[in-house]
């Protein structure tokens, strides 16, 4: 692990919970509701998860909820740009309306494979929803349908993400400076 620290935040804990809700209302309005499930991208989208769903509860939705344990990144800032599956979800997925959480949209690999993993075991439909929209760097064409914030390219933490599996725990999303 370089030199680094975490002392500047870029989005503080209040912002996100108020595009939390604001991005809810969107996915709401676009969603049928009735056979909805929603999978987490872990380990990233587990504290968005989270709070997108206690906002959800807001319009008496009852989705499925499961859990897709995917790595690409090893322990560095880069994307090896491989991704696999380590974990599979456990909810049968045909006929269902999709919607994929993760942490940051990035290269566009994790959420491209996931979506076309989901529409090949017969989804409906499939939606994304990204906290963090890293624009400027995507490798493949995707895009998400619901996207918190755009970044420029810095690497951050924080609210689910990490660096080499720290700083998940920070409330906010927090940019990493690397020393000399
Ligand atoms: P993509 O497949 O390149 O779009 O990458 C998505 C995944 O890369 C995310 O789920 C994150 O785990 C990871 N990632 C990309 N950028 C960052 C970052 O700035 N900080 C922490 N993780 C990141
Ligand atoms: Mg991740």
């Amino acid at each position: 692990m370089r030199a680094h620290d975490v002392k500047e935040i870029l989005i503080d804990k209040t912002a996100i919970a108020r595009r939390v809700d604001e991005l809810v209302d969107a996915i709401v309005a676009a969603t049928s509701g009735d056979r909805l499930v929603v999978i987490g991208i872990l380990r990233g989208s587990f504290m968005f998860l989270a709070d997108l769903m206690r906002s959800l509860h807001r319009h008496h939705i009852h989705p499925r909820i499961d859990f897709l344990t995917l790595s690409s990144y090893g322990t560095g800032t880069q994307s090896s740009g491989e991704v696999r599956i380590v974990h599979d979800i456990r909810e049968d997925v045909r006929g269902a309306d999709v919607l994929l959480v993760d942490d940051i949209l990035d290269t566009g690999r994790t959420l491209a494979f996931t979506k076309a993993l989901m529409l090949g075991r017969g989804a409906r439909s499939v939606r994304s929803c990204v906290l963090l929209d890293k624009q400027a760097h995507r490798s493949v064409e995707f895009d998400a349908d619901f996207a918190g914030f755009p970044i420029a390219d810095h690497f951050v933490v924080g609210y689910g993400l990490d660096y080499a599996n720290l700083y998940r725990e920070l409330p906010h999303i927090a940019k990493v400076t690397f020393h000399e």
